[in-house]
Order: C-alpha cells, then structure tokens, then sequence
C-alpha cells in the first residue's frame, strides 16, 4: 500500500511517498528555518504563509520523485495535531482536497506517533511492544507503546520540552535557532565536568521530567559572567548542559525500563540525533543487556515519510477521517478518540 504524507506541523512543509509502512519511496522536506533563524524562532504566521507557498512543489516533487501520479496512490495521510494551528491547517486542508479530489482514504496522524515510527522506517525487525523515549522541540515523554496505535504515557516533561532547554540554553550562549546541533558540536570539544548543573527531580513522579531550573541556571551563568565580565568557556558550558540533560533522560529511562521490564528501548524526536544522548544511553543500554534504537539521523527531525509510516498502521486498526477532519494544537499520543476535546 502507497501512502502520500504530509506534514506541516511546525517550520517543515514536508511530504513523502511510504509503501507498507516500511519502505520511503521519497521524502520531501522544504525547511523555514533560516527565515525563522532571523527572529531567534519560529513564528507562527510566517510559518502559516511558507506553507501556503511550499504545499504544492513539495507534494508534486514527492510524487515525481516515487515516479507516481496521484492517481496511483492508495491514501493521503496527513499530520493533524499537535502544533501550530495555523501551519497544520495548512497540511489538514491540501490533505482533505486531495481526498476529495480522488475519492482515497484520508488517515489522520498524530506527529509523535510519527517521530516513534522513524524507527519503524530505518529497522525493519523493530516491532512493539517497547518502551519510547521521545525527545522533541515541543514534547518529553516516555511512551510503553503497546501496539502501533496503543501507547501510554508514564512519564512526561513537566515545563519545558527537551529540545526546547537545548534551544533556551543554546541562544544564551550565543548560538543560532534552532541551537540544539550547535551545543551537540560544541560540546565535543568541551569538558562535561566543568560546570556543575542542577538535575532536577519531580516530587513524587520519579518517571517525570523537569528541564527549566537547569534551563534557567545556565542561563543565569552566562549572564552573570557577562555582567562582571568574566570569560566563559562556551564549549566546557555546552558539554555540561549537554551531559547534564542526557543523564537525567537516560537514568530516567533506564527506571522506568527496569520497574516495567522492558528491554527493547526506543528513542525518537529532533534530539534523538544528540551524539551524547546516543553514547549515554547506549552505554547504559549495553550494560543492562538492552536493546537500543535511534532512527537515522536523517529521519530525527519533522520529515514526511515518519507520518506516511505511522499512516500505514492507523490504517490497518481502521484510524480514518472523514471531512470534517480539523487541526488541533494539542492532542495526548495515547488519545484513542484523536481528537483535541
Ligand atoms: O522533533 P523536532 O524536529 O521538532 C518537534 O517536533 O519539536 O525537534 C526539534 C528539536 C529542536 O529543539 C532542536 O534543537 C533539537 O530537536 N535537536 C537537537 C539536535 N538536533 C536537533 N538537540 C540536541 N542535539 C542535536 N543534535
Ligand atoms: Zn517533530
């Protein structure tokens, strides 16, 4: 089975051609980010407007890149929340006229279902049941997912999403939008030790997450530095921060795995791409005797063929929208209904 999918959730206007869930016919991804760059973030009418503009090229390249016409696809799947309103509706809207159009299934999609099912594209023998570790701009949680369409949360951010300290924490040490990669390849040269971070816990929720005290203390550092003038070594700060919040997820995950007894470990999300949450957790995974997956980097971010993959498996439960199909900003992974009420 063909699936179109489209993605427009955040500053990516994407689009992809998936077959069976597995195997990527073509991806297409048109970034915003150098634009958005401009203004330390994303900023929602623009992202709206870019959309409007790159729904069209993209999806047509989509097709000619998997050498289909529209015709010979089988459905349309679409991200429909969570996110910016106004860019989903973008996505949401094109989905349901090329729907209408040609009279194919319309498969809604939630976009963190779509990060966990990367994994699904780059390992072919990975199956659930396993226990997800997602770690994106907007969302920290981790996920027993049950079954392709059957998840649970158990954990979950508290504040601020693990990307988005990344990002805070990146932007007071000077970097650009979005900082995430930046602190990842300064922190290579840098000393983890060098600075002792908070690593704060979640009174009675030990599988919860909390990243704005940590967030808020390298910020504080950096500008005391500026204000008495004091040099700063950018790299030694990067690679603190980074070990800190790749120790805090990892130990948090490896909990959770060893209380649940899980022992197949998934990781997905824009900072699933982090080398030192990579080396944290494989390290720890080798030790307990797990098994470890990241998706391929190139799939760690919003891209079209994750939702044209997670598609295949709403799908086959019976997860189709008529429509009346709307964009919601936010919807819970685990919400069996999907919809934002
Ligand atoms: O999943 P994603 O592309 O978008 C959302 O759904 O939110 O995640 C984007 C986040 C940004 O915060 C970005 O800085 C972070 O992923 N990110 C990274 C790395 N690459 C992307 N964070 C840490 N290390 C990286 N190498
Ligand atoms: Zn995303």
């Amino acid at each position: 089975m063909k699936i179109l999918a489209i993605e427009s959730s955040c500053d990516e206007t994407a689009a992809a051609v998936v077959e069976d869930g597995r195997r990527v016919l073509s991806s297409v991804i048109a970034s915003q980010v150098p634009e958005h760059r401009l203004y330390g973030g994303v900023v929602p009418e623009i992202a709206s407007r870019r959309h409007t503009q790159a729904i069209v090229p993209v999806v047509d390249e989509a097709l000619q890149k998997a050498g289909l016409t529209l015709a010979a696809v089988d459905a349309i799947a679409v991200t429909y929340a969570p996110g910016l309103i106004g860019a989903l509706l973008v996505g949401v809207n094109f989905a349901k006229g090329l729907a209408l159009a040609t009279g194919k299934p319309l498969i809604p999609v939630h976009h963190i279902r779509g990060h966990i099912a990367a994994n699904y594209l780059t390992h072919p023998e990975l199956e659930p049941p396993f226990l997800c570790l997602v770690v994106s701009g907007g969302h920290s949680h981790i996920i027993l997912v049950h079954d392709y369409t059957k998840l649970e949360i158990l954990g979950r951010t508290r504040d601020d999403a693990a990307g988005e300290a990344f990002d805070k924490a990146a932007r007071s040490m000077g970097f650009p939008y979005p900082g995430g990669i930046y602190i990842d390849r300064a922190a290579q040269s840098g000393n983890p030790d060098a600075y002792h971070l908070p690593r704060p816990k979640v009174e009675g929720s030990p599988y919860d997450f909390s990243f704005s005290g940590l967030k808020t203390a390298v910020i504080n550092l950096v500008h005391n530095a500026q204000q008495k003038g004091q040099a700063l070594n950018v790299n030694d700060l990067a690679a603190s921060f980074q070990h800190t919040v790749c120790e805090i997820l990892t130990q948090r995950l490896m909990a959770v795995a060893q209380d649940r007894g899980a022992s197949t470990l998934v990781v997905a999300g824009g900072v699933s791409a982090n080398s030192g949450l990579r080396q944290q957790l494989q390290g720890a995974c080798q030790e307990a005797g797990y098994r470890l997956y990241f998706p391929e980097l190139s799939l760690c971010g919003d891209n079209g063929a994750m939702i044209g993959s997670q598609a295949y498996y709403e799908y086959l439960a019976g997860n189709l929208a008529d429509l009346s199909l709307n964009g919601y900003a936010s919807v819970r992974v685990d919400d069996p209904t999907q919809l934002g009420r």
